[in-house]
């Protein structure tokens, strides 16, 4: 009985959390406390995120693997499986293995405050 009881809980929270996620998705523009765009173009071109991606304000390289990043702030989805969200978006550009194992984009060199400034550049997409 309290095994049962708990695993509603646990069920119910998911669900919360899940209900929470996309609501949040859909308040834009998303705000990151502190991150500063500018720096993080310059983050961006530093550690060559265009070797595979095309990014509007960065004019080389102009990769393909990794697709194009213009309006992506406008997108709901990470890869298209992760909700787009800033929390979500500052891991992913750090280290997008440890959210989808097996992916193509390896993780990247930039510091936690960095990562923070690269997502707001990537929001400034629109
Ligand atoms: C070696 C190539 C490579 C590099 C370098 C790279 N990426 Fe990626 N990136 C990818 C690939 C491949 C995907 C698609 C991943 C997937 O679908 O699993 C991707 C996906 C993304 C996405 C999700 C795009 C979408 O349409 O949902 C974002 C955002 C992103 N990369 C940002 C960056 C940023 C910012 C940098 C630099 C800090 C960077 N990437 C560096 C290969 C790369």
């Amino acid at each position: 009985m309290y095994i049962r009881e708990r695993r509603r809980f646990v069920a119910m929270s998911l669900a919360a959390i899940t209900l929470g996620a996309c609501a949040e998705t859909s308040v834009r523009p998303r705000q990151l406390a502190g991150a500063d765009p500018a720096r993080g173009r310059d983050a961006a071109e530093r550690v060559v995120c265009a070797a595979c991606h095309e990014i509007p304000g960065i004019a080389w390289p102009r990769g393909r693997m990794g697709g194009s990043l213009a309006g992506f702030g406008g997108r709901p989805l990470i890869a298209g499986r992760l909700p787009n969200q800033p929390d979500i978006l500052v891991r992913w550009v750090r280290d997008a293995p440890s959210l989808i194992p097996g992916t193509g984009m390896p993780p990247q060199d930039l510091s936690p405050a960095e990562a923070r400034d690269v997502a707001a550049f990537l929001y400034t997409l629109e």
